[in-house]
């Protein structure tokens, strides 16, 4: 992707003075790159690019953890940053022009009703839906855009099925810089793309879907002035990764047996296993969680391929398959990760592996009711996000995970992402193909079967009275 770069050759001695390097991750090739190449695909072989950060732990894993906690209470705006609050594990020299709007510092809630739903005795949800514009993309976003400042970009730019691009827009907005996003017409949610024009950025509505703009953006790159934010951009990931760091903190350093994240694009998935494989690195983590993750059945690839990999063969992700079989036309009405060509299906392939995790699909029926669920929590999400805990509860049942195990689940994004969804399922009126596409493929209901429909009521004390009776 992006065309041939040509690197000075000042740029590779300067190198070693940085904090990291860019490196492919195809084992034949694994070339290096300074941090300052405006690279997103390795340019040797096409392979994919992370960032391979020097990581120190200077005075000991106790004294970092220490230095995290003590920052969570103090008001310099790189503290009370979710994501700059680790900056030793950030690929930035000093001093670092950060661009943020506080990400990060979302809850993790404990859910009972979602927890008996799934056959477990606890499942704890962490919300990455609270964050400024209300999805997990904005602890990336704030790295990406602070590259972006970087190297001198004029314009940021993504393709996105909808939150990629309301982060983008905000932090490019936040850092001054031109936005343009790329957006499948018509497949967006009406919060997602009324975010992106309320932060300012060119909204291009593309004729055809999240894979095809992503081909788009692959050709802009090759411009100069152009900065690509999509998650194939290692930078992203190191923003992604910090959740791993702030979950730690949360669950006082005892390592969950599973994490479990919706698979799209596969930024979440790889950015987790990342930030879990660098605390083990740096010994602040004695070993992994188990990191699973869930697609929808419309739009499952990496699960598909999944099934079919000999585990003995992959010898724990040191040998991984060259290729994945696309799905050419995604559907499901979880719009986040209707995606049929993931970009970072090898790291997040890799991340699973490691750890012993599974990638699975859930059906369009069990998203809805696994939403309706954790909706009973009080914890309300994007349909994306409730795959999780459709998928913990298949893998419940399937033996993978016990139910006295210590179990995670990621929630990606907020409810009012997609509220035609929610309302859609407690009228009883969601179907594959609801309010959704031209109407040429005959609808598939889906049963609200946690449905919560609004009563006509009479305007009086005692009908109201009366309609709580019946409900109660
Ligand atoms: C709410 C939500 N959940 C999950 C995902 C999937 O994340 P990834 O593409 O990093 O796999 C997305 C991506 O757009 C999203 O917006
Ligand atoms: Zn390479």
């Amino acid at each position: 992707m992006m065309g041939k770069t040509a690197r000075a050759a000042d740029k590779s001695a300067d190198r070693g003075a940085e904090k990291g390097v860019q490196r492919c991750i195809d084992s034949a090739c694994g070339a290096t790159y300074g941090l300052r190449e405006r690279i997103y695909v390795c340019p040797r072989c096409g392979g994919t690019l992370e960032i391979d950060c020097h990581l120190v732990a200077s005075g000991g894993a106790t004294a970092l953890r220490k230095r995290w906690a003590a920052r969570a209470a103090s008001r310099d705006p790189r503290d009370v940053s979710g994501v700059w609050r680790y900056r030793e594990m950030l690929p930035f020299d000093e001093p670092i022009p950060f661009v943020t709007l506080f990400e990060g510092n979302t809850p993790l809630y404990h859910g009972p009703r979602s927890a008996r739903y799934c056959g477990l005795d606890d499942l704890r949800l962490k919300h990455q839906g609270c964050n400024p514009t209300g999805s997990f993309k904005d602890t990336g976003m704030s790295t990406a855009i602070t590259q972006a400042v970087v190297v001198g970009a004029r314009t940021a730019v993504c393709a996105s099925t909808g939150n990629t691009s309301a982060s983008l827009a905000a932090y490019a907005g936040r850092a001054g810089l031109q936005s343009a996003v790329l957006l499948p017409r018509g497949q967006t949610t009406a919060g997602k793309l009324a975010q992106s024009l309320d932060y300012g950025a060119l909204v291009c509505e593309i004729d055809g879907n999240f894979d095809d703009c992503m081909r788009l953006i692959q050709e802009l790159g090759d411009d100069p002035s152009i900065y690509v934010a999509n998650s194939i951009n290692p930078f992203r990931i190191e923003g992604q990764k910090t959740v791993a760091f702030e979950l730690m903190e949360q669950c006082l350093w005892q390592v969950p047996d599973h994490v479990v994240v919706p698979g799209g694009n596969m930024g979440n998935s790889t950015a987790l296993g990342k930030g879990f494989q660098e605390l083990l690195e740096l010994r602040m983590i004695d070993r992994l969680p188990k990191l699973s993750v869930i697609q929808a059945e419309g739009a499952a690839p990496l699960a598909r391929l999944f099934e079919t990999l000999d585990l003995r063969q992959t010898a724990g992700g040191e040998h991984l398959p060259e290729t994945m079989a696309p799905v050419k036309n995604p559907r499901t009405l979880a719009t986040a990760i209707k995606i049929g060509a993931p970009v970072s299906w090898k790291k997040a392939l890799r991340a699973v592996l490691r750890s012993g995790g599974k990638i699975i699909a859930v059906s369009e029926q069990e998203i809805a009711d696994a939403k309706a669920m954790i909706g009973r929590d009080g914890i309300g999400c994007e349909p994306g996000s409730a795959t999780t805990v459709a998928g913990i509860k298949k893998l419940v049942a399937a033996g993978h995970i016990r139910a006295d195990e210590n179990v995670i689940a990621v929630l990606t994004g907020h409810m009012l992402k997609d509220p035609d969804y929610v309302s859609q399922y407690h009228r009883g009126t969601l179907g594959l193909d609801s309010g959704r596409t031209d109407g040429s493929v005959p609808s598939r209901p889906i049963d609200g079967a946690f449905q919560n429909s609004p009563e006509r009521v009479a305007a009086n004390k005692a009908a109201i009275l009366a309609t709580l009776e019946r409900r109660r």
